[in-house]
């Protein structure tokens, strides 16, 4: 049940570390969090009850997940000097940078800043599951000059993100279930994915000793780039450009294929996956359901529809092993929640952030951990002598 998964040490592809949050198998479309698949913990879990199982490796009893709800309900409310934070960004600026910059002021509060004893670790553990959130949803609010909402702690984990994310002082936010099951599953789905570029950065930054904070806001910075977590953008994008100047799937595909302009289709392809993503499969099935329901939404799933379809039958797609990943789909559900594109990237690192923290834990409590240095081929000029100035 346990196995040495040795890997290949080759550029991009280096032999990390050893653990035993999550399990991949990239040719069998394998991904497990604690031994349990992904198909069973999307069906029958809860985001906070799977961010438990990340976390602390078993699934919770009754009690150990009302006390664990508990916890991070009453920790959701920000300091209120956090708050003018917010004030300084131009109305424009891109959400990810906002938060990254939220979750490092997060860690000017925390006192001691860095610590492994067992109370304050949690602590650190429910105040960032709490707040991140907030800090998600306050960035929004100030991004549209909208005042944002105190949080409610008598909500659930998402109902409370979403009120505070659309709910207005003026009126009562009305819940819609079949939005807060959807997004629960898409944040089980990003629970945590071993150790891709934003979990192994906040390892990296963890494996220096500095705090829990610090290494997870430098694990936003890696999540927002376009190839990693910013990809769930970057798909929408895609899609309303092929739609909005009438480009067909066939003359996209062959742009792509064509190389020349360096088009990506976006949400295709992954390092570990080769045959299919689980998660986009069930992704996909989301979208179905919830698009069919919300007219004028179909439009652009039919187009994702039609572009995988064109993809899967073009040798070019099936010989580079290039299917659906997990964020091909999910930019479409989370534009038909009311989310504008660049907050999608924000909701994939709610979603991660039981993964980053399992992590930062299970090395930052390993004795055996030394700091990250990984090795590089010179490929510089071997040796010169110095040429003064005036005989260059
Ligand atoms: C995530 O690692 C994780 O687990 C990440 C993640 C997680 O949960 O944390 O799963 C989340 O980041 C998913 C990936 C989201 N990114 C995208 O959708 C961006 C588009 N995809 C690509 O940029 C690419 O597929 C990557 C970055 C995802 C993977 O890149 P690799 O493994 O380095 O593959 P590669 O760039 O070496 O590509 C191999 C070949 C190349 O062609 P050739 O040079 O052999 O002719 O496939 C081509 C690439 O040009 N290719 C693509 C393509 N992806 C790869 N061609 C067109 N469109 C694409 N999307």
């Amino acid at each position: 049940t346990t196995g040495d998964v040795t890997l290949d040490v080759g550029f991009g592809n280096t032999a990390a570390c050893r653990s035993a949050i999550t399990y991949i198998d990239g040719d069998a479309g394998i991904l497990r969090y604690r031994g349990y698949p992904i198909e069973q913990l999307a069906e029958h879990s809860t985001f906070l009850e799977t961010s438990y199982l990340v976390l602390y490796g078993e699934l919770p009893t009754a009690a150990q997940l009302a006390e664990f709800t508990e916890r991070i309900s009453t920790h959701h409310l920000l300091d209120e000097r956090l708050k003018e934070m917010f004030r300084l960004f131009p109305r424009r600026s891109h959400p990810m940078p906002v938060l990254a910059a939220g979750i490092n002021a997060l860690s000017t509060f925390a006192m001691p800043p860095v610590s492994l004893e067992e109370k304050t670790l949690e602590q650190q553990t429910y105040r960032l599951m709490a707040q991140v959130p907030t800090l998600a949803a306050y960035g929004y609010k100030n991004s549209l000059g909208l005042p944002t909402l105190y949080p409610d702690e008598s909500l659930g984990y998402i109902e409370n993100f979403l009120r505070m994310s659309f709910g207005v002082p003026s009126r009562p936010y009305e819940i819609d279930d079949t939005i807060v099951r959807a997004l629960d599953v898409l944040l089980i789905l990003h629970a945590d994915h071993e150790q891709n570029c934003s979990t192994s950065t906040v390892r990296m930054v963890g494996s220096s000793g500095a705090n829990l904070y610090l290494s997870v806001a430098a694990g936003v910075s890696a999540l927002s780039g376009p190839l990693h977590g910013g990809a769930n953008q970057a798909v929408i994008e895609m899609l309303q450009q092929m739609r909005d100047t009438g480009e067909s799937v066939a003359t996209f595909v062959q742009k792509v294929k064509d190389k020349k302009s360096g088009v990506k289709l976006m949400g295709f392809g992954h390092r570990i996956y080769k045959n299919f993503d689980p998660r986009a499969q069930i992704v996909k099935r989301h979208a179905d359901a919830i698009l069919r329901e919300r007219p004028g939404h179909d439009e652009l799933l039919d187009l994702a529809l039609a572009l995988e379809e064109a993809a899967r039958s073009d040798d070019y797609f099936t010989e580079r092993k290039l299917y659906p990943n997990v964020d091909f789909y999910t930019g479409l559900i989370y534009q038909a929640m009311g989310f504008p594109s660049n907050m999608f990237t924000v909701l994939f690192t709610i979603g991660r952030l039981p993964g980053w923290i399992a992590h930062w834990r299970e090395q930052s409590l390993d004795p055996a951990t030394k700091i990250g240095r990984p090795r590089q081929v010179y490929t510089g000029v071997v040796q010169r002598d110095y040429v003064p100035s005036d005989q260059r």
